[in-house]
This record gives C-alpha cells, sequence and structure tokens, in this order.
C-alpha cells in the first residue's frame, strides 16, 4: 500500500472564518478575495461563530464579489451549545445546519463536521443524520472535530457514510499529536497520548487533518510569533524566514504542511496581508533538520 507522502489531493490552506464576525464589510471583502486570487477556496465556518454573524457576513461577500458557489468549498460545523452541552441529537444537528445554510445562503455544505463530542449521542441516530443529509443533499462529505481515534471508529462503524476530516488543536507549540509519537513509552509528560493515536491513524484511515488555531499557543492564550515568551523558536523562525524568503507565519504554517498527513492549516487571521504571507507556506518545503530545530526551539526535548 502506498502512504501518502506529500503529494495531497486536499488544498493546503484553508480561511477560518471564526474572527470574521466584527470586521467592516470591506474588510471581509478584501480578505475573500485575498484568499480566492491565491487559490485559497476552502472556508471553515460554525454556527456558533459570531452567533451565526460569521456565516451571515461571509456570505454577503461571496454575493457582493459575485463568486461562483461550485467553485468554492464551504464547511460548517455544529454541536455545540454555548454554554449549555454538546448536542448530537438529530433534532440539534437539522435545526443548526438548516440555520448554517440559510445563513451561508447556500444549498449544500461541502463538509460538515461535529464540532465537539458529545458523549450522549446515539450512534444509530447520528447514522440517520447523516444519511438524512445525504438523502437531501444538504451535505457532501462528513467529519468530526476534537475527536480521538476511538470516537472516531465507533461513528464509522455505525455510519455508512465514512468520516473524512478530523479538525484538530495543532501548532509548534501546542501538538501533542507529535509529541505522544516522539516519546512513545518514555516516563514524561509528553509521552500522553491525548488522541489516541490520530497522526498514524489518519493516514491508515485516510482521514484529513486540519490544525485549528495555527499560530496561538495554549488555547487562545495569543500568539506566539513576535512573543517574548517564544524567543528561540523566533531566532529560527527568523533565520528560515530569511532563508525562504517569506515572513515568519510562512515557516509555521509550513511546519505543519511538513507533516506527511492529509494536512490542512485553517487561518484564522482577519487580515488581508497576513493572509498573503501565510498561503506562501504552500510553496515551503521545510528539511527535516529545520522541522526538528523548530520543535526543539518551541521548548520540546528529544528523548
Ligand atoms: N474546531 C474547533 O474547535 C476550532 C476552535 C477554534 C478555531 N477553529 C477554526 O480554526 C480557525 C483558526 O483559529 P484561530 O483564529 O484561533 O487561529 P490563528 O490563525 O492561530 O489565530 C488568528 C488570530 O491571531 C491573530 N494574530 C496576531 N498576530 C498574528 C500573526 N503574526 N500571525 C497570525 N495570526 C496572528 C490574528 O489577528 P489578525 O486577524 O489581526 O490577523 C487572529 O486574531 C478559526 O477561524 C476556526 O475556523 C476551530
Amino acid at each position: 500500500m502506498k502512504i501518502r507522502t506529500y503529494e495531497r489531493e486536499v488544498p493546503k490552506i484553508i480561511l477560518g472564518c471564526m474572527r470574521i464576525a466584527s470586521k467592516e464589510d470591506k474588510e471581509v471583502d478584501q480578505l475573500i478575495t485575498t484568499a480566492i486570487d491565491n487559490g485559497v477556496n476552502f472556508f471553515d465556518h460554525a454556527d456558533i461563530y459570531g452567533r451565526g454573524e460569521s456565516e451571515t457576513k461571509f456570505a454577503k461577500s461571496v454575493k457582493a464579489l459575485n463568486l461562483d458557489r461550485d467553485k468554492l468549498i464551504i464547511q460548517s460545523k455544529a454541536s455545540i451549545r454555548p454554554g449549555i452541552c454538546y448536542d448530537f441529537s438529530k433534532d440539534h444537528i437539522l435545526k443548526a445546519i438548516d440555520g448554517s445554510l440559510k445563513r451561508l445562503n447556500t444549498d449544500y455544505l461541502d463538509f460538515f463536521l461535529f464540532h465537539r463530542p458529545d458523549p450522549l449521542m446515539d450512534v444509530n441516530e447520528v447514522s440517520d443524520i447523516i444519511n438524512s443529509l445525504i438523502e437531501t443533499k444538504k451535505v457532501k462529505s462528513f467529519g468530526v472535530s476534537n475527536q480521538n481515534t476511538h470516537q472516531m471508529n465507533l461513528l464509522n462503524k455505525y455510519c455508512d457514510n465514512k468520516l473524512a476530516v478530523n479538525q484538530l488543536q495543532m501548532s509548534i507549540t501546542n501538538c501533542p499529536m507529535i509529541d505522544s509519537s516522539i516519546n512513545v513509552n518514555m516516563d514524561n509528560s509528553y509521552s500522553i497520548d491525548r488522541d489516541a493515536g490520530m497522526l498514524e491513524y489518519s493516514i491508515l484511515n485516510d482521514i484529513t487533518i486540519q490544525a485549528w488555531s495555527p499560530f496561538q499557543y495554549g488555547f487562545f492564550e495569543g500568539v506566539f510569533i513576535n512573543n517574548a515568551k517564544f524567543k528561540e523558536l523566533n531566532i529560527v523562525l527568523d533565520k528560515l524566514s530569511q532563508k525562504y524568503n517569506v515572513e515568519k507565519e510562512a515557516v509555521v504554517a509550513a511546519w505543519l504542511l511538513r507533516i506527511p498527513n492529509k494536512i490542512q492549516v485553517i487561518a484564522g487571521t482577519t487580515n488581508y496581508k497576513r493572509l498573503n504571507s501565510i498561503i506562501k507556506a504552500k510553496d515551503i518545503l521545510l528539511t527535516r533538520e529545520e522541522w526538528y530545530e523548530l520543535y526543539i526551539s518551541a521548548g520540546k526535548k528529544l528523548p
């Protein structure tokens, strides 16, 4: 069996739309134009982003820019009822998707992801949800977010339509998938396998990993680029950005793209100039030594 290395069938960069709700229409137009002009036509949403306002703003821009829906890849997520629960019930998910379709002004989603796992889910009900969405042509492909391999296996066992995506937090500073893969069998906290072998599972099962918050450390604690807390990392980023003649953002995204999985970077910037810099990662292939140097400079150790 051929294991995929750097040939990918998936777009490398996704524009994450979580933060666009508070932006002016012209800023959103400029952001989307920059994405499209640079070959980025994949957009990530969720029903909760800006309480629906992100999806509405996005659709307004698509209309204003006269973009062809069929040339866009639109993804949304649901299951989070903020402050209440995670909800995989048929009633909640179908209503949530109808809401997203309306706000996005489209008849279908290219991808729908179950946003956060719900331990109270009924797998047969989830199978029904998926079948109904296929039948009504409201969703083309399905995936999950923030799930481990056991949870994905469970859903795959009961659903005819196999999951194509798992969206997980991942950056140079936040990469337990990589840490546990390197530290197998070691008596240290990096050996803790927090996602049950997702790195290898996703290759074996042809799952695309979508990396969210690729520039953040902690849980939305801030950006590590040009941050004094990450001095060593920034020295190496600086060196490599000079070598590849790009901004540091591109090197950060290239670090994720170097991982030999089907991997996608979800850039959450609302700044079109920054997006332009990030997109340059598509053309960079870091050497093995550079990839490890970045990992170690982020404070990680090789055992
Ligand atoms: N599945 C999930 O549970 C989940 C959770 C969170 C997010 N997501 C998805 O992932 C996407 C990305 O998440 P994120 O927005 O947290 O990720 P991010 O791309 O790591 O962070 C973007 C934020 O960092 C700011 N920033 C400041 N300096 C930056 C720099 N040098 N480079 C890049 N960004 C810089 C950006 O500000 P400017 O706008 O001014 O550039 C923006 O506010 C979201 O849009 C959403 O689609 C999914």
